[in-house]
């Protein structure tokens, strides 16, 4: 029976939230995810163990009600942009400062805590990778002796429910011919969602992490209009990827930043400036095998290709019977 029964997790309903929460069930632990919104991961409920709880974790009030009796807790809290009711520095630092000083208080005595590749309270060259460097520093520092932290830092990850591939399928889809890109010389290398949850799930009892921070990465790096190109391709579209020029990208990203949802911001494209790839991949010091973005990818882009986007669009009308029966040729 594992000693860590009982867990917190912070950031549980979002992409990366949705595979930890379900590897975690499996081992029959006990999760109890905080959310603003939970109506909006209602899927998680069926399951076993998981209970969905309405929370405003920036109250520190309202955290050390939901850490007392737990285990261990999870911060997968990020945002990749900044909007009028959140910044980079409450969602970034204030807030994994609360939960670790909660963490002492409630005698929570195991933290994980979710970073990015780059991240580095000096040399970030954005401020979402400066704000997760800070909090990585000060999680660092001052841990104090009963709290054990461990610390992910990945590079873009991918999954079925992704931002990255998903994003790019849907942009390509609107642009016709040509693909403006920017920053397409970026260096990535795509980590797999369900590796990145094992990795949380591999350190959450094992002491030699404590303390430890662990670079999440794929096994190949490609450059960001690889990805792009590699994206059309699976989705059956031709399109050229025009890289920009750096200040026609910085203009770019001055103005999609204006745009409702932020689609591409300034923020983004220096944090694109920083290469995401391992040196040391922390899946290998874990024991996790790397899955490669070839063996994952084109069995969610499939879903998107305009023949199977049509042949869906069909069976809704009604217009799916097969006609290979009453064809008078076959
Ligand atoms: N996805 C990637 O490629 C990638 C790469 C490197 C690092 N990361 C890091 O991995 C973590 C998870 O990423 P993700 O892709 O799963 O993100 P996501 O799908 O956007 O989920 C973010 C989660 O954080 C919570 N959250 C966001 N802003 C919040 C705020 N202001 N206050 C309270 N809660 C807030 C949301 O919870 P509710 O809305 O339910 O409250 C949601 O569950 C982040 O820390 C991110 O920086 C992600």
């Amino acid at each position: 029976m594992s000693r860590i029964q009982n867990i917190c997790v912070l950031g549980g309903t979002g992409f990366v939230g949705h595979a930890v929460v379900r590897q975690l069930v499996t081992t029959g632990r006990k999760i109890t995810v905080l959310s603003r919104r939970p109506q909006r991961a209602k899927d998680l409920l069926p399951n076993p163990g998981v209970r969905l709880v309405k929370a405003d974790i920036h109250k520190p009030e309202v955290l050390e009600r939901h850490f007392e009796g737990m285990d261990a807790v999870i911060n997968l809290v990020g945002i990749l942009n900044e909007f009028r009711y959140q910044s980079f520095r409450d969602t970034h630092v204030k807030l994994p400062r609360n939960v670790m000083r909660i963490c002492w208080k409630t005698g929570v005595q195991r933290l994980l805590h979710m970073s990015a590749l780059g991240a580095d309270a000096g040399t970030g060259k954005s401020e979402y990778l400066r704000t997760k460097g800070e909090a990585e520093q000060l999680l660092y520092i001052d841990s104090g002796d009963n709290l054990h932290i461990t610390r992910f830092r990945p590079s873009v990850i991918f999954g079925p429910n992704d931002q990255f591939f998903n994003r790019f399928a849907r942009l390509l889809r609107y642009t016709p011919w040509l693909f403006p890109l920017a920053c397409s010389n970026a260096l990535l290398a795509p980590v797999y969602v369900e590796d990145v949850a094992r990795a949380f799930a591999t350190a959450l009892e094992e002491p030699d992490t404590y303390n430890q921070r662990y670079d999440l990465c794929g096994p190949s790096r490609y450059s960001l209009r690889e990805l792009v190109e590699y994206t059309a391709k699976l989705i059956g579209l031709r399109r050229r990827v025009i890289p920009l020029p750096e200040r026609v990208a910085m203009l770019q990203a001055f103005f999609l930043e204006m745009v409702p949802g932020k689609p591409f911001s300034l923020d983004n494209f220096y944090s694109l400036k920083t290469a995401s790839h391992c040196e040391d991949n922390g899946l290998q010091r874990l024991g996790i095998e790397s899955t490669p973005l070839e063996a994952i990818v084109p069995q969610y882009m499939l879903g998107k290709t305009q023949r199977v986007r049509h042949n869906e669009f069909r069976r809704h009308a009604g217009r799916d019977e097969d006609h290979s029966q009453s064809s008078p040729l076959t």
